[in-house]
Parts: structure tokens; C-alpha cells; sequence
């Protein structure tokens, strides 16, 4: 008897499979391949390298599994969606009612129509695949057409089987100041999860972005790695779970701790794109698909464009800014060849309260006229005469119980009306509602009056420092607290849509207390960010490696500092730290008159041969050669440009022991049949030209082979040039 049931069962998966709608949703070199077929659940089938033919995969042995499962009929442990209806029903069994495909730019968007077989629940499960490279998004649209509110328990963006095998992870994690550590490990059988609930920063502690090496570890330029990168700035989860002998599931969303979601008739949810990626040249090729979709496809905003080389005055000066203090550092930036001056905090001030600490008038947006008598006009004025562009920092979504905005408004903060606010820096900042419309208005409103006060403004520095330590909102109802966090980033998203609408050409860097904001889902709205509030060109090795795996260079902001390193204390050469800052959009964050007249030259220079190479520093592909994170004391990497005919090799040493291992430096990326001729650059005065300065190699031999360097000393560095006849 068992034996015909299970017979009978096989036959009917067979005849399914016989008669399946397969879908093949293809990039260049990858395909998704679906079964849909109406009245069943839409079917997961094949992840993988592009298909020629879909019965490839289908009759190598394919999955036949959910391709979002709802909880209740069917799947328990699996389940992507739980929802209850409004009679109390947990179970939902959806159904395929429709599909269609459509053109978007230069993608096709398919979309599956599920819809529960009892209730007026709908759930579009959405694929986006582009052309041009190897990156699927996918996503669901949630809709309840029913007469009474729905509740959505959980309600993840995508679930994905994958074969199981020798799989590795790699996963991202750090703190304040080490952002994006990274760890590389097995998965091993249980659940592996990377899990985010420190609201509205969702990148200090851990990262919505995970890859997958499917063929043991995971190699820089070679083997099958997948990438998941969640486009969401809120709380969010990656899950890898092992539940069989064949399978591991990827499962990824929003978190659903404390943020049980009520759908209201006729009300949609659209979960946060996951975006996927698949590639057989190991980590590399993973890196740089996300980088090419970030630049071309609105990942990033303004993506194919070059960014300024800065000079921030946080480090030189902090808080104490003055007409004549920003007007010396705008000379010395002039000097060193500087593009664009950004002053940072404590600029602004109220009637009551001023920011001669950082613990006070967040919020009060009006200039201390006590520090800037002639305001900020002046200054913008100042910088053009300079030559320079102008840019200000603001922190717009937060405030201080010691601020005029907070008196006038102490409605307007996450708290609960019941409990009293639990305060952070300074020990009084606490974060506005942005639930809350009226919120929005204003925060919209902060950008729009330095805009129209001073029009010229290029570029914001939009900082958020506080992490959510109370729950609760004033505005939203009391069958509405559990939206807070996502109803916080859907009101910021609205907020920076608007925004975006009527200054699409201002220059916004996202910032956290440093890092604590890198994620794709802010980026459509935001032009770079700040890597790390740690400027230790030493530690920034790591976390611009980290934070590389997954982001463009052009979004990176990276400053030369002073040294001794105000983070670290570890003094560095000069020449040491505009290498490290070199890979990612250059700018320095100290006092300019604290350079010695050497140095001031080196920095002349350097900021000179950037500008040169930045068309391939800043767009070019990125190839890492020498982990850091290998523990030789080296690391290596190049930028090549998409034609290769030119690339950027750098070199770093940061340990020093006897009997040390000097590897011989490879390079990557380059056209094997093209002969390149090298020279080094940001040569310290005097140096002794190298045996291979000057002189022509193909790019066969230098990937193959590679060139000796000389890093006698800890903290050495090198950037070559790599020059196609
Ligand atoms: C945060 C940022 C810093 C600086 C300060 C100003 O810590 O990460 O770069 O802007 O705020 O208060």
C-alpha cells in the first residue's frame, strides 16, 4: 500500500513535470528557472549557470520546491509568509492565477500572480533579470482584498533552495569604527543566520549581504559563488538553513521580530528586493556584478558618475568651526589641488541652544551666528571664490531633548507616550518619528531651506548617530506600534523620494556614525558613504576590503587623516595612507596646515595622479588579488578599466616579523594578449627606480607570473600603473 502511494505520488510530480510551464528568468550567464502552472504554487526548479535549453536542467534532476512558501497547507518549517486572516486562520495555500513579463529599461520583470484558494489574499512574486549583468532581484507584492484588516506575521522577500554540497558562507559583521569584518565558513547543518535589529543602523553589527561559495571555499577569481544582498536600510534577516540531505535553504527579508505587519482592505505590502547574484569567477566576479548594477542600474544613485575629492573638517577641527577656521582650511585644500569643502557638525544652533557639544540643537537647522557671524552664505561664497565647490553636514532624523525642536514637538520621537525617552549621544539625542508625516515635512523641509538659503550647496553629509532605544511611536496607532520599523524606512524612502524629486544633482553621502548605514537600500538616494569613522589607513585595509565585496568605489569615501590616528593612536606615513584612501572616492579629513612642506608636496602630487587616474579608480572593475584577511601581512588589488587597457595595481605591507614571506604580486583582470607597460606612482622622493619600472610585460606574465616588490618596512605601499601599448 505505502509503496503505491509513494509510486502513485512520484508519477504525479513526473506528469507535473511533463506538462510544468517552465520559465527560464535569465542574465547573461545565469538562469532561475520556474514551473508555473495556475491552480498549483509557483515552483522553484534550477539556480545556475545560463541555460542553452530549460529540459537541461529539468532532466538532470531539478528541485521541485515552493518558490514562496506560505505557512500552514503544506509548509511549516519553510514557510517565507505567515499570515492570520481576520477569522483567525494561520494557514494559507496559495495558488498560481496569472503570470506576465515585461520590459523594464534594460531588464524583463516577470511577475507570478498567487492568490489563496479560500481568501482574497494576492502575493506577486516578482523577478527582475538584466541584461547586462548577472543579477536577478526578486521581491513580492502582498495584497489583501478582503473587507476586514489581515495580519502579515512574517513576510520574507525570498526563498531560495540550493543544492547542497561543499557550501561555504560569507558573512559581514563589526562594530563602530570596524565595520564589515568579514568571516568566510562552512555551512555546517543547523541555521545559519545573519540577523539585524539595531534600527535605523542595519550595517555596524551585522550586513544584509551574504555570499555563497558552492564549490568549497570560496576563491577571489575562480569557483561558483552566489550573492544575496537585501535592499533594505531597516531590521532585517539572512537565514541559511540545511534542512535535508539535498538542500539548503536561503531565505531573506525583514525581520519580523516586533514587526507584525495589519493589512488594511485593499492595502499592498512590497517587501525589499533581494538581490541575487551568480558567478563562476568566484567572490571577484559576484563583487563586481553587484558593483556594474550599482553604477549602471540605480542601485546607487548617480552611479556612472565620478565623485569629488573633499576636504571634510570633522577631524581637523570637530565642533569648533569659525568663519576663519573653515577659510584656512579652504586655503590649504585649495593648495593641494581639493575640489569640493564640506563642513561637518557644529555649524548650526537655536535662540537657546547652541553645538558647542554634541549634545544639544539636533534639529535647531539655523546657523550659530556666534561661530559664523556672516552665515553660511558666506562661507559658500568663500569656497567659490576658492575655486571649490561647498557641502554641509546635517543629521536630519534625529534631535536633542535639548533642542527648541524637541520642546516644540516632544511628539515627534520614537517613544512610546507611556515611557520616558532613553537618550544616547551626548545623553540627549533621541530619533524622530519618521512614521509620522509631519516628521517627513520637516525632515524634508531641513534639506530644502539649506537649499534654498544657499542654492549653490553640491553636497550633503546626512548623518545618523543614535540606534532606537525605546519602542513605540506617538503617531502610530495601537494596532499600528508593530509597523514602527518599517512604516520609519518607508517614511525616510517617501522622504528621500521627494527629495530626489526636486534636487536630483546634489551630491548626498550616507553616513552612520561611519558605516553604520551601508546597505542597498538606501543608495538609490544616496551617492556615497562613509566607510568607517575609523581613518586608520591600517585598519581601513579590512574595511574597505569588507565593504569592497559588495560596493562600488565610487560610493566609498575615503579620507587621509592625521597621524597619530585620532581612532587608533598609530602614526603611519603619509605616503601609506593616501595608498589605502586611493582605492575608493579620495579626500582628506584634516587640518591641511598640519602638513610639513614635504608633505604638502607628496599631497600635491598624489591628489594630482588621482585626478589622472580617477576614470579607472572610480568606474574601472575591481579585481582583489591578497586578502587581508590571509593573515600574510599583505594585501593586494587592482581597478581595471572595462576595455583593459589600463589598470591600477596597489600593494600594501601592514605586518612586520623576521623570516617573513615576501609573495611574488600577481595581477588579475587584464587581457592576457595585451602588453602593458608599468611605472610606479606616489613614489616617495628620491626612491630607486625598479627593475620592472618603465618596462613592457604581456598581461599573460604579469597574471601568470607576476613582478617582485620591494616592502623592506611595515606600512610599505605601491600603486602602478599598468599602461597597454
Ligand atoms: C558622526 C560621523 C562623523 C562626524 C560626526 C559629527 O560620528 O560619523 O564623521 O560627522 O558624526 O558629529
Amino acid at each position: 500500500m505505502i509503496t503505491r502511494v509513494l509510486l502513485t505520488a512520484a508519477c504525479a510530480a513526473l506528469c507535473m513535470a511533463a506538462q510544468a510551464k517552465d520559465v527560464a528568468v535569465s542574465t547573461p550567464a545565469s538562469t532561475l528557472l520556474l514551473s508555473a502552472n495556475e491552480g498549483r504554487p509557483l515552483t522553484f526548479r534550477y539556480y545556475g549557470s545560463r541555460l542553452a535549453s530549460n529540459a537541461d536542467a529539468v532532466q538532470a534532476g531539478a528541485f521541485w520546491q515552493d518558490a514562496y512558501p506560505a505557512f500552514g497547507n503544506g509548509n511549516i518549517g519553510d514557510a517565507a509568509l505567515i499570515v492570520r486572516y481576520p477569522d483567525g486562520n494561520m494557514s494559507a495555500d496559495l495558488a498560481l492565477t496569472a503570470d506576465k513579463q515585461e520590459r523594464d529599461g534594460n531588464a524583463t520583470v516577470f511577475t507570478f500572480t498567487m492568490k489563496d484558494k479560500l481568501y482574497p489574499l494576492y502575493v506577486d512574486v516578482c523577478y527582475k533579470a538584466w541584461d547586462d549583468c548577472d543579477i536577478i532581484e526578486t521581491w513580492t507584492n502582498i495584497r489583501w482584498q478582503g473587507k476586514k484588516p489581515m495580519k502579515l506575521l512574517r513576510y520574507l522577500s525570498a526563498s531560495l533552495p540550493v543544492r547542497r554540497g561543499d557550501t561555504w558562507w560569507l558573512h559581514q559583521h563589526g562594530s563602530w569604527g570596524a565595520e564589515a569584518e568579514t568571516t568566510i565558513e562552512p555551512v555546517t547543518e543547523g541555521i545559519k543566520e545573519v540577523r539585524d535589529v539595531n534600527f535605523p543602523k542595519n550595517a555596524v553589527l551585522n550586513r544584509p549581504n551574504i555570499m555563497l561559495g558552492l564549490d568549497g571555499r570560496p576563491q577571489e577569481n575562480s569557483g561558483t559563488v552566489v550573492g544575496a544582498v537585501l535592499c533594505w536600510a531597516g531590521n532585517f534577516r539572512i537565514t541559511v538553513d540545511t534542512p535535508d540531505k539535498r538542500r539548503h535553504l536561503l531565505q531573506a527579508g525583514i525581520c519580523e521580530d516586533a514587526a507584525e505587519y495589519n493589512l488594511a482592505p485593499g492595502a499592498t505590502l512590497a517587501t525589499p528586493h533581494l538581490a541575487l547574484a551568480y558567478s563562476r569567477e568566484g567572490m571577484g566576479g559576484v563583487s563586481r556584478a553587484y558593483h556594474r548594477w550599482a553604477r549602471a542600474h540605480g542601485a546607487l544613485h548617480n552611479g556612472m558618475a565620478m565623485r569629488d575629492i573633499l576636504l571634510n573638517s570633522w577631524e581637523g577641527v570637530y565642533l569648533n568651526v569659525s568663519q576663519k577656521g573653515m577659510e584656512t582650511m579652504m586655503d590649504g585644500e585649495k593648495e593641494f589641488g581639493g575640489e569640493l569643502f564640506v563642513m561637518d557638525d557644529g555649524w548650526f544652533a537655536s535662540a537657546k541652544y547652541n553645538r558647542n557639544r554634541d549634545n544639544a540643537a539636533l534639529g535647531d537647522w539655523t546657523t550659530d551666528k556666534a561661530k559664523l557671524p556672516q552665515g553660511v552664505p558666506a562661507l559658500q561664497a568663500a569656497a567659490e571664490q576658492r575655486g571649490l565647490k561647498w557641502g554641509i553636514w546635517i543629521e536630519p532624523e534625529m534631535t536633542n531633548t535639548t533642542s527648541e525642536l524637541y520642546e516644540k514637538h516632544p511628539d515627534w520621537i520614537v517613544c512610546h507616550p507611556t515611557r520616558e525617552p532613553i537618550k544616547g549621544r551626548g545623553g540627549t539625542q533621541v530619533i524622530l518619528d519618521m512614521s509620522n508625516p509631519r516628521v517627513q515635512d520637516f525632515v524634508f523641509s531641513v534639506v530644502d531651506n539649506i537649499m534654498t538659503e544657499t542654492p549653490k550647496t553640491h553636497y550633503i553629509k546626512w548623518d545618523c548617530n543614535a540606534e532606537m532605544r525605546n519602542f513605540g511611536s506617538h503617531y502610530l496607532t495601537a494596532d499600528r506600534q508593530s509597523h514602527l520599523t518599517v512604516d520609519y524606512h518607508l517614511g525616510l524612502i517617501k522622504t528621500m523620494e521627494r527629495i530626489r524629486a526636486k534636487y536630483p544633482k546634489l551630491v548626498i553621502q550616507d553616513c552612520a556614525s561611519g558605516g553604520g548605514r551601508v546597505n542597498y537600500g538606501l543608495l538609490p538616494y544616496f551617492d556615497e558613504f562613509w566607510v568607517s569613522d575609523n581613518t586608520d589607513a591600517e585598519q581601513r585595509l579590512f574595511i574597505q576590503w569588507g565593504t569592497g565585496l559588495f560596493f562600488p568605489s565610487n560610493a566609498m569615501a575615503q579620507h587621509v587623516s592625521a597621524s597619530p590616528n585620532h581612532q587608533t593612536g598609530r602614526a603611519l606615513p603619509l605616503k601609506f595612507r593616501f595608498d589605502v584612501a586611493f582605492t575608493g572616492r579620495l579626500g582628506m579629513e584634516m587640518k591641511p596646515s598640519d602638513l610639513s612642506p614635504q608633505e604638502l608636496q607628496f599631497a600635491k602630487e598624489a591628489v594630482a595622479t588621482y585626478k589622472r587616474l580617477r576614470p579607472t579608480i572610480q568606474l574601472g572593475d575591481l579585481y582583489r588579488v591578497l586578502s587581508p584577511y590571509d593573515n600574510k601581512g599583505y594585501c593586494s588589488q587592482l581597478a581595471v578599466e572595462q576595455d583593459k587597457s589600463h589598470a591600477v595595481f596597489f600593494a600594501y605591507k601592514f605586518r612586520q616579523y623576521i623570516n617573513m614571506m615576501t609573495p611574488r604580486f600577481r595581477f588579475a583582470g587584464l587581457d592576457p594578449a595585451k602588453t602593458y607597460r608599468l611605472a610606479e606612482l606616489n613614489k616617495p622622493a628620491g626612491a630607486k627606480p625598479a627593475s620592472w619600472e618603465g618596462k613592457a610585460f604581456s598581461g599573460r606574465f604579469l597574471m601568470d607570473e607576476g613582478i617582485e616588490l620591494s616592502l623592506p618596512g611595515v606600512w610599505d605601499s605601491k600603486v602602478i600603473e599598468a599602461t597597454a601599448n
